[in-house]
C-alpha cells in the first residue's frame, strides 16, 4: 500500500462501515472496505443511542478488515444538523472560519456555543460600492450529539481526525464522475432511517436536506401490515417470492410497500420542489442519482422517475476509484456498491 492512506467511517442505522483509500500516481485506490451490522436501536434517527454497542461494533470492524491505521474521518447526519446557504462578509478562508461563531448566531436555532460549525464557500459576491461578501453552506451540528459519536469511536481505540456531513461525503464520491457537465443534479442517498439529499451543480452544493425516512420505514410498514417480526418483514420486502409466504400475505406486503414507497417518493419530490422555488435562478433539478441500501428497493427508481419526471440513475462510487486488493469478490463488490458512497466520500475529504 503506497504512501499515506485515509479512512472514512460511516455510522449507519443498519451498520458501521469504513473504506481506506490510497492516493498515488494511478489515482485514488480503494484498499480496504469492511462493515459490521449494528443491532436495532444502537443508532436512532441518525444519533447514537447506545454508544457502548457502537464501540463494540467498531472494534469488530477493525479486527476483521485489516485497515492499515486507526485515524478516521467520521460522518454525521441527523435532524439536529442545520445546513443552509448564507452570505457572510468576505475574509480569507482561515480567518472566516475563526470568525464564524461571531457571525452566524442569527442563522441558527441553537446557541452558537453548543454547536460545531463549518462553512463551505460556494461563491464570491462582489458588486460596485458594496462590501465584498462570500456565499456558502453553513453547517451547524449540536456539539453534544457529535461528541457522543466521536467518543464512542475513540473508545474503540481510533482517533477522529475530522467530522463531516454525510451529504458532503456523497457529493464528493459522486460529483467527480459528472464534473464536466453543468446539469443541476440531486444526489439522494437512501439509508435505513436517514436519507441525505444534495442538489449540486458541477460539485458545488446548492441544497442539502436530511430526511428521517428510508428503507426501514418500508420494512416497518410490511411488518405492521402482515404481522411479522422485522427480520422476516425485511426478507419479504427484498425477495417476496423466495420467502414462500402465502399469496394473500404477498399481496398485503405488496400494498404496504407501495404505500410507504409512495410516501418516501413524495418527500423527495417536495424537497426538489422546494429547491426549484427557492434557489434564486439556479434552475430546476435535471436528474437524480440514487445511492444507499434503500435505493435497492425493487421499483423505487421507476417510482422516483414517475414522480419527478426526471431521469434517475443508480450511482456507483466504485467508478471513482481504482480497486486495490480489497479481498472482496465481484459478488461482494456489487453488494456493497450502494454502500460505499459515504465512507469513500468521507475518506476523500479526510486530511492527508
Ligand atoms: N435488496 C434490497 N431491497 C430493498 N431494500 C434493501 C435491499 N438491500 C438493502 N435494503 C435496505 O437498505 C436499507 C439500509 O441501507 P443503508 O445500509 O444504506 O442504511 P444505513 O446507512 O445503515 O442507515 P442510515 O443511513 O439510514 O442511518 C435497509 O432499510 C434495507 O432494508
Ligand atoms: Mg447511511
Amino acid at each position: 500500500m503506497a504512501g499515506r492512506t485515509t479512512i472514512g467511517l460511516d455510522v449507519g442505522t443498519s451498520g458501521v462501515r469504513a473504506a481506506e483509500l490510497s492516493f498515488g500516481k494511478r489515482g485514488v485506490t480503494l484498499e480496504k472496505f469492511g462493515q459490521v451490522a449494528l443491532p436495532e436501536g444502537v443508532v436512532r434517527d441518525g444519533e447514537v443511542a447506545d454508544p457502548a454497542q457502537l464501540t463494540h461494533a467498531v472494534k469488530q470492524l477493525w479486527a476483521a478488515t485489516g485497515f492499515s491505521h486507526k485515524k478516521v474521518a467520521l460522518g454525521i447526519a441527523n435532524q439536529r444538523v442545520v445546513v443552509r446557504q448564507v452570505e457572510l462578509p468576505w475574509l480569507p478562508a482561515k480567518e472566516l472560519r475563526e470568525a464564524l461563531p461571531y457571525q452566524v448566531q442569527d442563522f441558527l436555532p441553537m446557541p452558537v456555543d453548543q454547536a460545531v460549525l463549518d462553512f463551505h464557500p460556494v461563491e464570491d459576491l462582489t458588486s460596485p460600492g458594496q462590501p465584498r461578501m462570500v456565499r456558502g453552506m453553513l453547517v451547524a451540528a449540536v456539539r453534544s450529539v457529535v461528541l457522543t459519536n466521536v467518543n464512542a469511536v475513540q473508545r474503540a481505540g481510533l482517533s477522529v481526525t475530522g467530522v463531516d456531513l454525510t451529504s458532503f461525503a456523497v457529493l464528493r464520491s459522486m460529483a467527480e464522475q459528472g464534473a464536466a457537465d453543468s446539469d443541476v443534479v440531486a444526489l439522494v442517498d437512501i439509508g435505513a432511517k436517514v436519507t441525505n439529499i444534495v442538489v449540486h451543480r458541477a460539485g458545488v452544493p446548492l441544497l442539502v436536506r436530511i430526511l428521517l425516512l428510508g428503507g426501514q420505514d418500508v420494512t416497518d410498514a410490511v411488518a405492521d401490515a402482515v404481522g411479522l417480526p422485522s427480520a422476516q418483514a425485511e426478507a419479504l420486502k427484498q425477495m417476496p417470492q423466495a420467502t414462500g409466504r402465502p399469496h394473500d400475505e404477498l399481496v398485503t406486503a405488496g400494498r404496504a410497500i407501495d404505500d410507504s414507497a409512495a410516501v418516501f417518493v413524495d418527500e423527495v419530490r417536495s424537497s426538489l420542489d422546494y429547491f426549484s422555488s427557492t434557489n434564486g435562478g439556479a434552475g430546476s433539478v435535471q436528474r437524480l442519482v440514487v445511492t444507499g441500501g434503500g435505493s435497492r428497493l425493487s421499483g423505487l427508481v421507476e417510482r422516483l422517475e414517475a414522480a419527478t419526471r426526471l431521469p434517475v440513475s443508480v450511482g456507483n462510487a466504485l467508478q471513482s476509484v481504482e480497486l486495490g486488493r480489497t479481498g472482496l469478490s465481484d459478488e461482494q463488490l456489487s453488494f456493497v456498491q450502494p454502500l460505499v458512497a459515504v465512507p469513500v466520500g468521507l475518506a476523500l475529504g479526510a486530511d492527508r
